[in-house]
Parts: structure tokens; C-alpha cells; sequence
């Protein structure tokens, strides 16, 4: 009986030892600045993750709509790596959220034959988190850093060599007998993602081979986004419910997609389940998605600028306190469609609204602001 209990107690000393480091390296992970996220995420696990926006990722070139000059571009110099045997230069791509940054790190890898590592800069706070994503590479491989622009300096430091020479320059010792250490790394690729080259550090920028900026998508490759989404979800819609869609798009596949999921719940319940031209006007008049394909936030962000700064210029900073928004989000967001579709324009005394976007929310320009164009 006694041997019993000292079992028994034994176990429980073992289970309250156990439980203690778990629960210490739980309270480590969430204190730390990665909140307890690996800093790598497996393609794997984006690749068989059913959520919606992995399940409609494109794999492949042929399924990669639009960019098309990019892409011939970056077909001729994969091949010219395998040919060569050698890994592709490392690769910079940038442009607004959206686009298919991402994506297009995944087609490539898929197209090199190699395998892939995902993460984003902010995850990368400690010196550890990047030495230790280098040295888990494999030779050919790819990682990706997403938002590469928020890499801090220790961080960036860590990955010249690494991009340059292949090697990983450590420190041991202390003050006087300090000595660096040169490991070798494998050759690998480096992607590198940002909605903001202009803030990448000229030191880093000069480190890629290959830079490139992705544009907005036309009507007709939205279309085709819209129609191949459908096609993989089952959901039905004919050749101008698509384009109705692709028009109110701002240009951007992520937002294609997700009206299109959108409108298909408004055909489902309040159509025949079809959607058509009229079905994807109606809904995207109800979700406040206008012909411009602008949101309430745009549309909040002009009518602040023509109101209360009699259509500008006024900073980025005191239209985001206005509006209660993120300077970022504003910036990243918002700015680029508006300026790219000529309703906002940008001067060095801040943002204005254009004639254009005076038109297009119904306002007047007044004969002051007029004598200002
Ligand atoms: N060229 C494209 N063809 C088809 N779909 C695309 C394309 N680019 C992006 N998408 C879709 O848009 C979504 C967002 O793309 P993503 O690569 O995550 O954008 P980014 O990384 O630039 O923010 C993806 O899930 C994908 O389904
Ligand atoms: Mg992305």
C-alpha cells in the first residue's frame, strides 16, 4: 500500500515539474514579441490550411492571372537558374496589399522545384529568430519575409553577408578577446515583399538582384480572377456578373475574391443563387461598394479633405486623427487605389482631392478651389 502512495506521489511530483516548464514557456512565448508564433510558417501548412483565401491561391503560372510582363521576366531567369544550377537572385516585389506578392513567392518556388519558407518581418525581432531561420535552410531553397521594410538593423546586419556571400558572421567571446566567426550557409533565395520599397534601407535594397514593382489589375484579368474563384467555390455567375464585380474592385485580386464570396451569399438569399450583372450591383450598393469600387473609409477619407480643408492639401497624419484610422492603413490602403485612379493627389504639402474626385462624390468645386487646378 505504501509503495502505492509513494508512486502516486511520485507521478504527482512529476506532473507539477512538467506542467511548470510548459507553463513557463507558454509565459515565455506569449511574452515574447512573436506571440508565441513560430517565425516560420511551413508552405505546408498554407497549402493544406482550407481557409478561404488558400483554397483560391494560384500554384502555378498558368493559373497566375495578369503581371504579365513580370512574369515572362521572371519565367526566362528561373530557367536560366536551373540551367545554370544555380538558385535564383534574390527578388524584391512591392506594391499594395493585394496584388499577389505572396502568391507569386509560392508559383516560383513551385516553378524552382524548391521548397519554401514563410515568414514576415516583424516576427524577426531577435537575432535568434533570423540566424536560426538561416541555418535551418536548405541548399535551393526559398524564404520568403514578408514586409521586409519593418526588419530592424540587427536584423538586416545578420542578412547581408547571408544574401552576399552565403555566410553567417557570429561574435563569441567578450570585449577583448572577441573573435567572428564566419559559417557557411547554403546557397538559397531570398523574396523579399513590401507595400513600402521607398522605406527599405538603400543598404538592403542594393543586396536584391531582381526588383520589381506589381500593378494593379485591368477589368478583364479581375474577370478572369472573379470567374476562376467561382469556378473553385461553385459558384455561379455569368460573364457580366463577373465583369460587374471586377469593376468595383480597386484593381486588386484579394478584393475581387472577397466580393465575389460576399455577393454570392446576396444571390443565395435573396436570388435565384446566380449572379448576374443586377444581382452584383444590388448587393455592392448595399455593402457601400461604389461604382469606383471605393469603400466607406475612401470615401470618408475625400469628403474629410473637400470639407473641413476645402480639398486640401492637408497632412496624412491630421486626416488619420479625423478619421480615428492608422496613418498606415490610410497610406497602404487607401492612398494608392485613389491616386492611381486620379480622384487624390499627392503634393509635398500634403494630400488633395482632384477635380476627378470632386466629380465622382458629387460635390462642387467652389470658384477659389477652382483657381487652384
Ligand atoms: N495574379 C493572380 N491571379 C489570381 N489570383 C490572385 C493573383 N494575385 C493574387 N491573387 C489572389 O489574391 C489573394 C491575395 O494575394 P496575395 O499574394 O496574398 O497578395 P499580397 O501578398 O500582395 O498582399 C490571393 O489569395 C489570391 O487568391
Ligand atoms: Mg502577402
Amino acid at each position: 500500500m505504501s509503495l502505492l502512495f509513494f508512486v502516486i506521489k511520485i507521478y504527482k511530483l512529476w506532473y507539477t515539474f512538467v506542467m511548470a516548464i510548459i507553463s513557463d514557456n507558454n509565459d515565455f512565448q506569449k511574452n515574447s514579441k512573436t506571440q508565441g508564433k513560430n517565425p516560420i510558417v511551413k508552405m505546408e501548412t498554407i497549402e493544406y490550411d482550407k481557409t478561404f483565401e488558400n483554397t483560391i491561391r494560384p500554384k502555378t503560372f498558368e493559373d497566375y492571372i495578369g503581371q504579365t510582363a513580370l512574369k515572362e521576366t521572371l519565367k526566362i531567369s528561373i530557367e536560366a537558374a536551373k540551367l545554370r544550377e544555380r538558385p535564383l537572385d534574390h527578388l524584391l516585389f512591392y506594391g499594395p496589399p493585394g496584388l499577389g506578392k505572396t502568391t507569386l513567392a509560392g508559383v516560383i518556388a513551385e516553378q524552382m522545384g524548391a521548397d519554401i519558407k514563410i515568414t514576415s518581418a516583424p516576427s524577426l525581432e531577435r537575432p535568434r529568430d533570423i540566424i536560426g531561420i538561416l541555418m535551418s535552410l536548405k541548399g535551393g531553397e526559398i524564404l520568403f519575409i514578408d514586409e521586409i521594410h519593418r526588419l530592424n538593423k540587427v536584423a538586416e546586419e545578420i542578412l547581408y553577408p547571408a544574401m552576399e556571400d552565403f555566410s553567417l558572421d557570429m561574435t563569441t567571446g567578450k570585449s577583448q578577446t572577441v573573435k567572428t566567426l564566419r559559417v557557411p550557409l547554403p546557397k538559397f533565395t531570398l523574396i523579399g515583399a513590401t507595400t513600402k520599397a521607398g522605406e527599405l534601407s538603400g543598404p538592403l535594397r542594393d543586396r536584391f538582384g531582381i526588383i520589381h514593382r506589381l500593378q494593379f489589375y485591368t477589368i478583364e484579368e479581375l474577370t478572369q480572377v472573379i470567374k476562376r474563384t467561382a469556378g473553385i467555390l461553385d459558384i455561379k455567375i455569368t460573364e457580366e456578373g463577373a465583369v460587374a464585380i471586377a469593376r468595383r474592385s480597386r484593381g486588386t485580386p484579394r478584393i475581387a475574391n472577397r466580393l465575389v464570396k460576399r455577393v454570392s451569399d446576396f444571390a443565395l438569399i435573396k436570388y435565384d443563387g446566380v449572379i448576374t450583372d443586377e444581382v452584383a450591383n444590388n448587393s455592392l450598393d448595399v455593402l457601400n461598394i461604389d461604382e469606383f469600387g471605393l469603400d466607406t473609409t475612401d470615401r470618408a477619407m475625400l469628403n474629410l479633405i473637400i470639407e473641413k480643408y476645402d480639398g486640401g492639401p492637408v497632412g496624412i497624419e491630421t486626416i488619420a486623427a479625423a478619421l480615428s484610422e492608422d496613418v498606415r492603413t490610410l497610406e497602404d490602403v487607401c492612398e494608392p487605389y485613389l491616386l492611381q485612379s486620379g480622384l487624390l493627389q499627392r503634393t509635398p504639402r500634403g494630400r488633395k482631392v482632384s477635380p476627378e474626385g470632386y466629380r465622382h462624390l458629387g460635390k462642387k468645386i467652389d470658384s477659389y478651389q477652382q483657381s487652384l487646378f
